[in-house]
């Protein structure tokens, strides 16, 4: 076999084609869905969140606000449309609901769970708090609504250090993500803080496959290879990395390295996507984990939903749950200006 034979047997594979390879026929069909969406907005008073792992099209054709979850949930409170589509997951529509109770929060994808955010109830935090009568409870923001008011204060992946070194007790109970906690607690060790952390054992199904093996694969065929992960990752993975920290600190991180920099990304494989178009000098090798919920956002059931959305698609919570649960992220809010 000759290199060209090989070559052109090879050249055809395009790995994440079937959502992330765009041709100018692909775009001139999403313009008229993407005009309609744009056009319904006005209509509708409506406005888009979204976050960074849904797919390119949504965050440059339609979305008004996006970023990270901490970013996207103060955005939330600056929102006057009278609705907002929030095209992620069950729990970041949630959170838009508790800051903004008469706005109708509506979530446009068919599969809105989260690994981390279903892996823990309410009931089960009660049963927690039983045990550890004299702790701090912290969540995650991916968490449902009951999760959170049923703690003291929340976090997201761009925070978690921060408020819980600053929290006053030392005996902190953080649900639900193991891994980031784990990630947490060494941190501290390092810095020489002292906290008491029970953990929980959830995790994400995307973040847990990545391991030390791939990380030491990739830096054996890339040299000056920058690792960027997420405190969702494995404590090996975080020992490994150049840089761990939320999607929108990934980010800033890499817009303050220079340019050719190769970059492993080890998170959802929509920021590598976002991280491409936004710096096309830089070179983003590999990994591309899709989270399926994320992804279960398009801009056919964004146009849908401002069309006619269905009940299901409404967020609809408890009035007490939701004032339990924004008590909780106003703490975050407190903790993370201070
Ligand atoms: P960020 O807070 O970094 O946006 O993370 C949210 C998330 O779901 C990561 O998997
Ligand atoms: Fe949840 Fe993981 Fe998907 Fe983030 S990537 S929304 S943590 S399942």
């Amino acid at each position: 076999m000759t290199a060209e034979e090989l070559y052109n047997r090879l050249k055809t594979i395009q790995p994440g084609a079937v959502l992330c390879t765009y041709s100018m026929e692909k775009v001139e069909q999403m313009l008229p869905i993407i005009n309609e969406i744009n056009e319904l907005k006005k209509e509708r008073d409506a406005v888009i969140l979204a976050h960074s792992y849904v797919a390119p099209e949504i965050i440059l054709g339609v979305a008004d606000y996006d970023g990270d979850s901490f970013k996207l949930s103060q955005d939330a409170t600056k929102v006057e449309a009278k609705t907002i589509v929030f095209s992620a997951v069950r729990f970041m529509g949630e959170t838009a609901k508790i800051l903004n109770p008469t706005k109708d929060v509506l979530i446009p994808g068919p599969l809105t769970g989260c690994s981390l955010a279903d892996s823990i109830t309410g009931a089960e935090v009660r049963a927690l708090r039983e045990k550890y009568p004299d702790h701090t409870f912290v969540c995650y923001i991916n968490t449902t609504a009951d999760v959170k008011a049923n703690c003291d204060v929340c976090v997201t992946s761009s925070n978690v250090m921060k408020i819980v070194s600053s929290l006053e007790n030392d005996k902190i109970v953080f649900v639900p993500d193991g891994l980031m906690g784990q990630n947490l607690i060494d941190e501290m060790k390092k810095r020489n803080i002292k906290k008491e952390i029970v953990l929980h054992s959830g995790c994400c199904y995307v973040h847990e496959t990545y391991d030390s093996e791939l990380i030491n694969f990739f830096r054996s065929q890339n040299p000056g290879l920058k690792v960027v992960s997420h405190p969702e990752c494995h404590p090996g993975v975080a020992l490994l990395s150049d840089y761990v920290g939320s999607t929108g600190q990934m980010v800033t991180y890499i817009k303050d390295q220079p340019e050719g920099t190769p970059f492993l990304l080890l998170t959802e494989c929509g920021l590598n996507a976002r991280m491409q178009y936004e710096f096309p000098n830089k070179r983003f090798i590999g990994s591309c984990s899709m989270c399926k919920y994320m992804k279960s956002n398009s801009l056919e059931n964004i146009l849908e939903t401002l069309r006619h959305p269905e009940a299901a698609q409404h967020v609809e919570l408890d009035e007490a749950t939701r004032v339990a649960a924004k008590k909780c992220i106003d703490a975050m809010f407190y903790y993370a200006a201070k």
